[in-house]
């Protein structure tokens, strides 16, 4: 595709060399916008492929470096397909296959954790954790580009890394770590180095804040012999997990209910000029057949994903609060009276 465009556009330009004196200046004006167009398009498609291009003599390319074949993509796709160059391995029979850069963003206890269990199940699927909880790499802009670089270079290293064959990379990134006090400078990086964004978000924000609570309780506590664990992997550990029965600050209820909205629509409204995908936990655990569009989206082969982990608060949420009367009584007649009974 692309030697067709260097032609094409040749061609132009020798046609313009013959072409008769009649409008001059309009001419001149056709040639400089063609030529400017034509340059623009080879050097998108061009830097694209490999990287390294030298200009020797005005509009003669030369490529330096061995072209990968162009994939058979839509131009819309063009800006969110990569060809990383890791430096501290080389991609191997696998340098040519076209990698595409993700990004999870999402909230704490809205099922992330096991989402990215899920997508990391896939061969060519590598999404390396959540980068951000260490505060040092979101300190500043500089920061955050080092980190996101690293990561979409191939270069960071986690028990997700997969081998040469990554053909979509990414992270879990929590939107009170760095997302939303620097949304201007993450919003450009994900313009204009093509990066994908997959919003997850937690309809049944009360199960989600009872997640939450109780996450902070095991925290101090450390109900399974001592360890801490955010996510289990067996039926007994999840009914131990259950066990604890926050109480719930009614006060605060409605007022913190909001707030996470508020923030759920603020992040949608900084990234809604980046290719994103929306996506809802409750959707995916009623029906897996959801991932299918996750991965039509990341340009990965459709296959099934599975995960060891096990939920942990199950049933109707009555068995898992301390003041269920009185959260009842705090969400009826509001907007919010639904989370009450809706499972998940
Ligand atoms: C996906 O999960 C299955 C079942 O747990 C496991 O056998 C397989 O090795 C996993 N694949 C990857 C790439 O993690
Ligand atoms: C950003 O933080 C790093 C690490 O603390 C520091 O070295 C660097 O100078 C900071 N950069 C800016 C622009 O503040
Ligand atoms: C996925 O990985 C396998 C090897 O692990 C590789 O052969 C295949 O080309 C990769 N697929 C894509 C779409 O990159
Ligand atoms: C705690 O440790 C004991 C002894 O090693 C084991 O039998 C038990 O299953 C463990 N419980 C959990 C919740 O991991
Ligand atoms: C709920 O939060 C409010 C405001 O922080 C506080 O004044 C109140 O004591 C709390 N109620 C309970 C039961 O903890
Ligand atoms: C979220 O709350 C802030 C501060 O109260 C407000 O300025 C902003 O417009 C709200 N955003 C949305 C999307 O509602
Ligand atoms: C499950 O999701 C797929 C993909 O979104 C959809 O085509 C299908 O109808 C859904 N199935 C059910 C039972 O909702």
């Amino acid at each position: 595709m692309a030697d067709d465009d260097l032609c094409y556009c040749f061609t132009k330009d020798s046609f313009l060399g013959k072409a008769p004196k009649k409008s001059p200046l309009l001419l001149r004006m056709v040639v400089v916008v063609l030529l400017m167009a034509c340059s623009l398009y080879i050097s998108s498609v061009c830097l694209k492929q490999v990287g390294i291009v030298s200009v020797d003599t005005p509009g003669i390319l030369k490529v330096v470096e061995r072209q990968c074949p162009v994939p058979n993509i839509e131009p819309w796709e063009i800006p969110y397909v990569h060809y990383p160059k890791p430096k501290m391995y080389s991609r191997a029979e696998c340098e040519c296959n076209p990698v595409r850069y993700f990004a999870i963003l999402s909230m704490q206890r809205s099922g992330s954790g096991w989402f990215e269990t899920l997508l990391n199940n896939h061969t060519n699927v590598s999404s390396n954790g959540e980068i951000f909880s260490v505060k040092i790499r979101r300190r500043n802009d500089s920061t955050i580009v080092e980190t996101l670089d690293r990561v979409y270079n191939l270069d960071w290293l986690s028990s997700a890394s997969k081998n040469e064959c990554t053909a979509a990379v990414g992270f879990k990134w929590m939107l009170n770590q760095g997302v939303m006090q620097h949304p201007d400078e993450v919003v450009e990086y994900f313009r204009t180095r093509g990066v994908s964004a997959i919003f997850l978000f937690r309809r049944n924000l009360l199960r989600r804040m009872i997640s939450v609570l109780a996450n902070e309780y095991d925290r101090g506590v450390k109900l399974l012999n001592g360890t801490h664990k955010s996510h289990v992997h067996s039926p007994h550990e999840a009914e131990i997990l259950a066990r604890y029965k926050p109480l719930i600050n009614t006060t605060l209820l409605i007022h913190n209910l909001k707030q996470v909205e508020n923030t759920t629509a603020q992040a949608l409204e900084y990234f809604k000029s980046t290719r994103h995908m929306i996506l809802y936990y409750e959707d995916i655990a009623k029906n897996r057949t959801k991932l299918y569009e996750v991965l039509d989206f990341l340009k990965v082969p459709q296959r099934e994903l599975k995960s060891r982990q096990v939920k942990i608060h199950k049933g109707s949420l009555s068995n898992h609060v301390e003041n269920w009367e009185e959260v009842q009584a705090a969400l009826q007649g509001t907007q919010y009276k639904a989370f009450l009974d809706i499972d998940y």
